[in-house]
């Protein structure tokens, strides 16, 4: 088999031991490990099938067309999807047994009506805003929700399963606004309760949540990013032990000796100031690698930084390998766990004023995936 010239290489042992220290994190909850977005850029079937391999009781994704992927890829298992304007196709995902979110009394509605036909009966998760404004019923629409799936439970046309929300500073544990969301989603499930639905899954914590706020835990935890090996915030402090998953890297296309003063690639944004080896890497802005990195990145070769020059362009990047030995064919880390000396994908992002999330989620179909540790 000819090795690819450019691979994502996932780490599926280090991703099933991210997704066990994040299940020691909550014992008292199921997790829920997300897999939406190709799992984060890491591909979802294999991600989905060793998440399930570690433990993990949900999986989770956005759109309803994720979640008949994962079924369509074997999956068994409880599937939460969350997003989904009118006209997703309930119907599928309702007779495929995957578990949908109404974030309004009209969501409801709208999943009832396209479950009517079907043998089986809708089940439901209920998503309130606590504060987010993104997603979720908020205030006098909760109060709307709240009535309308009691009084679908009363009519057995439903099975509320869930009730949940999503924070939006637990990346920053100190921040006042999650104790604010805290009281929000606990007042919820009250309101809830008081009008006689009291789902078994009660959840609001993400990656940062699981690791630094245990009170937020409730009856399942839904880690995506730390399930990846990278940290929700780069100056986040907790004491989980994570492993990057991913090791992006690509084989030299052409390597040239040349003289101090050459400029390289478009624009001419960067010269030589003295006679070295340059290396091209064969992933460019159209792999995922952002551009507005330019001038500010490195890789590794042979376990030593390389800085990246010139401007990045759609299929290709250029090393300066100064005085390095290389030859076409020879490895190129762009970035990885940084045990080795690579980058992080981290790392990456600080260079293209982003975060680690974008860095690997934009990782284009064209970069093959290649698996460690499959079973
Ligand atoms: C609803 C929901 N829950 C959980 C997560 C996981 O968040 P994180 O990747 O920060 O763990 C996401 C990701 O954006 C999400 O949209």
């Amino acid at each position: 088999m000819t090795s690819p010239q450019a691979e994502a290489v996932i780490d599926l042992d280090a991703y099933r031991a991210n997704i066990a220290a994040l299940a020691a994190c909550a014992p008292g909850a199921e997790l829920l490990a997300v897999v939406k977005a190709e799992a984060y850029g890491h591909g979802m079937l294999p991600c989905a099938k060793a998440a399930r391999e570690a433990g993990a009781s949900w999986l989770g994704v956005a759109t309803v067309e994720e979640a008949l992927a994962l079924r369509a890829g074997g999956d068994t298992g409880n599937v939460l999807c969350w997003l989904a304007s009118p006209g997703a196709d309930y119907d599928a995902a309702i007779d495929a047994d995957i578990e949908v979110t109404a974030s309004s009394a009209e969501q409801l509605a709208e999943i009832l009506t396209t479950a009517a036909p079907t043998s089986m009966r809708p089940k439901v998760q209920l998503k309130v805003d606590t504060g987010l404004s993104r997603n979720g019923a908020f205030g006098e629409q909760w109060t709307q929700l709240v009535a309308a799936a009691a009084s679908a439970q009363s009519a057995g046309t439903v099975e509320i399963t869930g009730v949940w929300s999503h924070f939006a500073c637990a990346d920053e544990p100190d921040h006042p606004a999650n104790d604010a969301q805290e009281q929000a989603f606990r007042t919820a499930v009250d309101e809830l309760a008081a009008a006689g639905v009291a789902p078994a899954l009660r959840h609001l914590s993400n990656s940062a949540a699981t690791m630094t706020r245990p009170s937020a835990h409730f009856d399942l935890v839904r880690v995506g990013i730390a399930s990846y090996g990278i940290n929700p915030d780069r100056t986040m402090e907790h004491d989980v032990e994570l492993t990057p998953v991913m090791t992006l890297q690509g084989r030299l296309a052409a390597v040239k000796r040349v003289p101090a003063g050459t400029s390289v690639s478009y624009g001419q944004t960067w010269s030589t100031d003295r006679e070295t080896t340059l290396g091209l890497v064969p992933l460019g802005y159209a792999d995922g690698i952002p551009r507005n990195a330019t001038n500010r990145s490195e890789a590794a070769f042979g376990g030593e930084r390389v800085p990246v020059v010139g401007t990045i362009c759609m299929d290709q990047i250029i090393v300066d390998l100064g005085d390095l030995s290389a030859q076409r064919g020879d490895l190129v880390t762009v970035f990885g766990p940084g045990t080795s000396g690579e980058p992080t994908a981290d790392d990456w992002a600080i260079a293209a004023g982003t975060i680690a999330y974008e860095v690997v989620c934009r990782l284009s179909s064209r970069v093959e995936r290649t698996y460690r540790g499959e079973r």
